[in-house]
């Protein structure tokens, strides 16, 4: 691989050597950084394709292998043999734990689950239907008011209680706002439970009944948030960076995350999805709806299709797949008409050219939902479901930003301007 390259004004002659950033997988970045005070020449891409805005240590991807690693383990080890609290320590720690590390590690989450009452009447603000991510992002904005003990990003051991205290009350605030939708009264966390079957309780038991947390869907649930638990700098995590990067409240930051997770383009998918096939209906109109995907007119996207980095297939999207008949066998839901509709969704768009073109295959979301469903979670608390498993990448990524010497740099992209050129004010009576 060359050591260099530089960027040449064909026009002038004029060179400026692009220095290469290596990392230690897949390809180098060429630092632009001087462009524009060398050539007064911006870089332009929108959509960030090309561009890095970080190094990081956290997670690889090579989108055209199919390959996501964390700290260096392919996801499909850490899904087959790790536990999410396991690899929720690995990102935030670089390394996987020794029996003491992660006993102490599951002890300081399930120490830290409750949420302080105040917080909880915040909930009483939010009309009943109020979508769950609306929620989720206004309580965990607020878990700003609460915490003044952690606001200090230089200090190691104020990270570590934030970033253990967002891992911990992230389940217990998302099951809250469900209880908010069904006008049950919240249930507080049982810290007998690990950590996914601490979710279930919370999310469907009643105070009036006993529950049992049914271990074949709490596993199926831990092995959907290790897949979700990160994938460097995605578009919510990019967010928590660019909004840390101004050296904002902690919790705040991790608010705007949930913001940017909820639209359908990334985290929504899940949600979308479902009320895709439930628009479709039957298998008989697949092939109708495809017609409709395919006509750019139409506005129309196939839901859980379709990734910004994995060209070729979405290694979450393999794992789940199988999870998915694996709890649908369980739960005696196999011949669910939606998997079924599904499945027929993917046989003839993985056979399409219009989708082999343009290197479209089913993404995590794409399944995600069906097993949602089956476990009985509402389709507004797909999205909630994967925040609480992003929220592990989110306070690592930031945790590495505000960490790395020589301080923060706060995140400011520039543009080209196409508005208006310089013109004179006119006042009110001559426009
Ligand atoms: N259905 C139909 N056509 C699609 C789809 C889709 N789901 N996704 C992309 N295309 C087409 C585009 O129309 C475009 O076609 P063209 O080249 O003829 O113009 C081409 O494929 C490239 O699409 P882009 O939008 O440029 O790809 P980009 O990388 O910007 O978008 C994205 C990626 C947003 C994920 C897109 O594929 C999409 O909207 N998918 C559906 C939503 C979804 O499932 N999101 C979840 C992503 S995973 C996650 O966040 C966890």
């Amino acid at each position: 691989m060359t050591n260099s390259y530089s960027l040449l004004n064909n026009e002038t002659g004029e060179k400026v050597e692009l220095p290469l950033v290596k990392g230690t997988l897949g390809p180098a970045g060429a630092d632009v950084g001087k462009v524009y005070d060398k050539m007064d020449l911006f870089t332009y891409d929108p959509g960030f394709t090309s561009t890095c805005s970080t190094k990081s240590a956290i997670t690889y991807i090579d989108g055209d292998k199919g390959v996501l690693l964390y700290r260096g383990y392919p996801i499909e080890q850490l899904a087959a043999h790790s536990s999410f609290i396991e690899v929720a320590y690995l990102i935030l720690n670089g390394e996987l734990p020794n029996k003491g590390q992660l006993e102490e590690f599951e002890a300081s989450i399930r120490r830290h689950t409750m949420i302080n009452e105040s917080l909880r009447r915040f909930f009483d603000g939010f009309r009943y239907d109020a979508h769950p991510m609306a929620m989720l992002t206004g309580i965990v904005g607020s878990l700003s008011a609460f915490y003044h003990d952690t606001t200090n990003n230089k200090d190691e051991r104020q990270r570590e209680i934030f970033a253990h205290r967002m891992i911990a009350k992230i389940p217990t605030i998302a099951a809250a706002a469900y209880k908010k939708y069904f006008g049950q009264p919240f249930m507080y966390p049982q810290n007998h439970l690990d950590y996914c079957s601490n979710l279930l309780y919370m999310m469907f038991a009643v105070p009036a009944e006993p529950y049992h947390v049914d271990p074949i869907a709490a596993k199926a649930l831990d092995i959907l948030f290790i897949l979700h638990a990160d994938h460097e700098q995605n578009a919510s995590t990019s967010t928590v960076r660019l909004a840390g990067s101004t050296g904002c409240n902690p919790y705040a930051a991790v608010a705007s995350g949930i913001a940017a997770l909820w639209g359908p383009a990334h985290g929504g998918a899940n949600e979308a999805v479902l009320k895709m096939l439930g628009e479709i209906g039957t298998v008989k109109n697949v092939p109708a709806f495809l017609t409709k995907v395919k006509d750019k007119n139409s506005g129309v996207r196939l839901m859980g299709f379709g990734h910004r980095v994995y060209k070729n297939f979405d290694p979450r999207a393999t794992i789940i797949r199988e999870q998915c008949h694996k709890v649908l066998k369980h739960l005696g839901k196999e011949n669910d008409p939606q998997l079924e509709l599904a499945l027929e969704l993917e046989r003839i768009a993985l056979t399409d050219d219009y989708f082999k073109d343009r290197k479209l295959y089913p993404n995590v979301d794409f399944y995600s939902g069906i097993i949602y469903k089956a476990l009985g979670i509402p389709v507004n608390m797909f999205t909630p479901m994967f925040a609480i498993a992003r929220t592990v990448g989110w306070v690592a990524h930031w945790s590495e930003m505000v960490s790395e010497p020589g301080g923060l740099k706060i995140g400011r992209p520039r543009q080209v301007y196409v508005g208006s050129p310089v013109r004179d004010y006119k006042d009110l009576t001559s426009r």
